[in-house]
């Protein structure tokens, strides 16, 4: 009985499983089956995840209700197809991406419901442009903050089709119409082909008369669509330093302020489009991050600048006014390249007390660039606890390498980079990081156990000299650190 309803059980289940109208697949079926298809949800998933098991029903019943408009489902178990869910950039699940093809992929942004899913979807199906009259055309241009218009000639299947294949990519970010009426293009004053961005900031509108190409095309929008000064905040921040190009910022405590400093500002903006991002922040929200370029986070409003590829600080004297003309002169002194980054630093120590060399920002450079010496640096935080915790380790591993045939070859530094601005791109403390002899440009991240043991390891293995010490010795030192520790924990 109890065999037969286990057996019962899975019938059931394999039954369901068949009936399922969400397709799973494999590193050897899925790119065809995303060709095949004009357009596919994929959830990438795992199976113990539990966002994942939620998902399922809802999911199902998504893909039943959707089978009818030929809106493909489907399913990738990446515990099994490692591979593909690293082809396809998943890093958590479940993740969720729209397919037209391979090549345009873009992630799903409604509800994990099954009504949800299936509206957003029908939608994505729709075309992405809108075809636009002279009834329709100037609600259009207010539908939102941005939206974008082509104009070209009824028979030009070309620019129909690159400005349809943008559309498609960009269709979460704005909407998208297009006219082939001769009279509404000359009315803009353009020749077709060509694109109008009309925006609710800034000059209203700007204009792509160039070839139409899709790359192009995706630039012009997203430099269009930046506001001359934007706004810093959650939201932007990480935009703005993956712009490639320095962010001034622009600190006051109220909106008003804000709008006047912005307003005094613009033809600083608008001579430096392109070369420098503007933008406000809130310095009553976000002022901590005033500290952070090196300005006192108490002093409003102030005017910084950010070089965000090598992370250096340029801070404007807060002791002076922002007016046009002081941070016109500022701006283009920076530009000129005449203006020194601001480093903050503690003073280099007179003498190194122990074991492990202590670097500042003021000798990072001669210590940490030393192209003899492979050296190891820890970047820690006073506050940090792992920090701490790792401290002991760290000393003896130095002590080690102090005693060895290495002293003279490998360096075991320590630096407080609350206290110092260092080049490196920090994300977390400790963050331990070897820059070897002869190869500087190549520092390795640490990413193993914080043992000494596996700190010889990395060192041997990542560094110049392959230099290995026997942990051995560190029970042979008189000093014993672990019974020092005690001590101090009984004080
Ligand atoms: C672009 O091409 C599509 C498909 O052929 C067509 O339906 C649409 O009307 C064209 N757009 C314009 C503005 O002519």
């Amino acid at each position: 009985m109890h065999t037969k309803s286990i057996a019962f059980g899975l019938l059931a289940a394999a039954a369901a499983a068949s009936a399922s109208d969400v397709v799973q697949l494999k590193k050897d079926n899925f790119d065809e089956f995303v060709k095949s298809n004009d357009i596919v949800l994929a959830e990438f998933f795992a199976p113990w995840c539990g966002h994942c098991k939620a998902l399922a029903p809802e999911y199902e019943e998504a893909a039943t209700s959707l089978k009818e408009k030929n809106i493909k489902l489907a399913k990738v178990d990446c515990t099994e197809e490692q591979d593909l869910c690293q082809q396809y950039g998943v890093e958590g699940y479940p993740t969720l991406k729209v397919f037209r093809g391979t090549e345009n992929i873009v992630p799903y942004k409604g509800q994990r419901k099954a009504n949800a899913i299936t509206s957003y979807m029908i939608k994505q199906s729709l075309p992405a442009v809108s075809v636009l009259t002279k009834d329709t055309i100037e609600d259009f241009k207010k539908a939102d903050k941005v939206v974008l218009v082509a104009y070209f000639d009824a028979n030009d299947k070309t620019s129909n089709e690159t400005f349809s294949q943008v559309a498609d990519k960009l269709r979460d970010s704005y909407p998208f119409g297009a006219s082939s009426d001769a009279a509404l293009a000359e009315a803009e004053k353009i020749t077709p082909p060509a694109i109008v961005l009309y925006k609710d900031f800034d000059e209203g509108r700007s204009v792509f008369t160039d070839k139409f190409d899709a790359e192009a095309i995706e630039k012009f929008a997203k430099t269009a669509a930046t506001p001359l000064i934007g706004e810093v905040g959650p939201e932007t921040y990480s935009d703005y330093m993956s712009a490639g190009i320095p962010l001034a910022y622009i600190f006051a405590e109220t909106e008003e302020e804000r709008k006047e400093l912005s307003d005094a500002l613009k033809p600083v903006a608008e001579a430096h489009r392109g070369v420098i991002n503007f933008a406000t922040i809130d310095a009553k929200a976000f002022g901590a991050h005033a500290g952070n370029l090196n300005l006192k986070a108490d002093k409003f409003p102030a005017f910084a600048i950010q070089e965000t590829v090598k992370n250096q600080k340029f801070p404007f004297d807060q002791d002076s006014e922002l007016t046009h003309d002081a941070i016109k002169a500022f701006v283009d002194d920076f530009v000129a390249g005449k203006v020194e980054p601001s480093v903050k630093s503690e003073p280099i120590p007179e003498t190194q007390e122990g074991a492990v060399t202590v670097v500042v920002a003021k000798n990072y450079n001669d210590v940490v660039l030393d192209d003899t010496k492979d050296v190891l640096i820890e970047f820690y935080a006073p506050w940090c606890g792992h920090c701490k915790a790792l401290a002991p380790k760290y000393e003896d591993l130095a002590g080690l390498y102090a005693k060895s045939e290495f002293k003279d070859k490998v360096v075991i530094a320590k630096v407080d980079a609350t206290a110092n601005d260092v080049p490196d791109e920090i994300q977390g403390f400790p963050t331990i990081k070897l820059y070897p002899a002869g190869a500087k440009d190549q520092a390795v991240t640490y990413s193993g156990s914080r043992t000494v043991e596996d700190l010889i390891k990395f060192i041997a293995e990542n560094g110049k000299y392959s230099a290995s010490v026997s942990e051995e010795s560190a029970e042979e030192t008189p000093v014993a650190p672990a019974a020092t520790e005690e001590v101090h924990d009984e004080l």
